[in-house]
């Protein structure tokens, strides 16, 4: 038997390896019992060294691969559970080896998201969700190749939901030059099994009210090719127009792209200059706000905890009588706002909800108190209020 770990990673050689997974809850005190999708092969969390980690049982051969694709997917930056390593066992009977990535905190099942009429509101913002993703994918030059509601898992994301991947047995990774028709094959593939699953809920009488049963694959790919051409598009612009190439990066920007190169070649009769702009991933407000503060979150999260920031630097700038540099605005909100408003929140965070989560839902409230008021009602008024509607209550 080997195990691969990467470095950094708890000790998992305890585990008792020499059983088949499906034996583990009874025989192993670390299993824990934690809500998960519908799969073919075994899956089990277990608790080493106090973080959880998933173990998911393949033939031979088979969870090093999808190790190997997972972290190429990390390394470009891809919203994907983290491989953490794999061990491989031989027998005479042929043997098995298990995947070992870490449990995703704070993630939906889309099952409790389409079951739950009380979860409405954040199913559009799932159906988006799985074209992003797609889209991120395809930019970076991965075909998935089993794209389902199952083998997502959604985080919230300042009221919306993120998706990240979690099974990706069939990936597979073009550098260069994706193909066209993987990103078509990807699409039906999607297509198919989002409305096979919703069929299946409704069979089981488990599908909430209002959910279109045979459009919901074809609503997503609307929303893919919608963003993928407004990502992939090509501009032409006029010579004296280069406030054009600032405004195209904006743009991008705002929808959480970071943007690498920037092409400008000349048309053919040489007049005007097309414009190409390539996107590297889609972290932009969260790698900038992580930079400026040391927070980790979503990229919604983040963009709503920057736009805050550039409005605080604006405030600094206007008391002070003097201009204010991001970087100190960012610390002065982290100290002055950010932390006193978390800290008053740790009771309510919990398995589905996350501190920054919490917090723009603390910003959500001021907006709605603010308008009320026909004033800024500030951060500590909305926090009382936010505690007061939701202490004791799963939010
Ligand atoms: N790292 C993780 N964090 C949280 N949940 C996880 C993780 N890994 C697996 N799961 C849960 O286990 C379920 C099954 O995992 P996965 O889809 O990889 O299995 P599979 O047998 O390969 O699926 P399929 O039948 O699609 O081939 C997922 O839907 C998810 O709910
Ligand atoms: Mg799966």
């Amino acid at each position: 038997m080997t195990i691969v770990l990467r470095p950094g990673s708890p000790d998992f050689r305890e585990l008792p390896w020499l059983l088949p997974l499906v034996s583990w809850p009874g025989q192993c005190a670390q299993i824990e019992d934690l809500p998960r999708g519908l799969s073919r092969h075994p899956v089990v969390f277990v608790n080493v060294s106090g973080g959880i980690y998933a173990l998911k049982e393949l033939p031979p051969g088979k969870a090093k691969s999808e190790f190997e694709i997972l972290q190429r997917m990390e390394e470009l930056r891809l919203p994907v559970v983290t491989p953490i390593g794999y061990m491989e066992a031989f027998s005479v009977s042929g043997g098995a080896s298990v995947l070992i990535t870490r449990y995703l905190e704070c993630s939906l099942p889309y099952r409790s998201l389409f079951m739950s009429n009380s979860l409405v509101r954040y199913r559009e913002s799932l159906l988006d969700a799985i074209a992003g993703l797609l889209v991120q994918i395809h930019l970076a030059g991965i075909y998935w190749g089993d794209c389902s509601l199952s083998n997502l898992l959604f985080r919230r994301d300042a009221g919306a939901l993120r998706a990240y991947l979690v099974d990706a047995e069939t990936a597979h990774y073009f550098p260069g030059h994706f193909p066209a028709l993987k990103r078509y094959d990807d699409l039906e593939i999607m297509s198919e099994s989002v409305d096979g699953e919703l069929l299946e809920l409704n069979s089981a009488n488990l599908l909430a009210n209002g959910i279109p049963l045979d459009a919901t694959g074809a609503y997503i790919r609307l929303r893919y090719q919608r963003l993928w051409e407004e990502i992939t598009r090509e501009d032409i612009i006029n010579p004296q127009e280069n406030f054009r190439i600032q405004e195209r990066i904006r743009a991008l920007n705002t929808l959480g792209f970071s943007v690498g190169d920037v092409a400008l070649a000349e048309t053919d009769n040489g007049n005007q200059l097309r414009l190409k702009v390539v996107v590297t991933d889609r972290n932009f407000h969260r790698d900038q706000l992580q930079m400026l503060t040391g927070l980790d979150t979503e990229e919604m999260q983040a963009r709503k905890m920057m736009n805050e920031i550039q409005e605080h630097k604006a405030t600094l700038s206007r008391l002070n009588n003097r201009s204010t540099s991001l970087s100190v605005a960012a610390y002065h909100w982290l100290e002055h706002i950010y932390l006193p408003v978390t800290s008053q929140l740790f009771s309510l965070a919990n398995q589905n909800t996350t501190l920054p989560e919490l917090y723009c839902q603390v910003l959500e409230n001021k907006w709605y108190l603010s308008e009320k008021a026909g004033h800024d009602v500030g951060h500590q008024i909305a926090t009382d209020d936010y505690l007061k509607k939701f202490s004791g209550m799963d939010n």
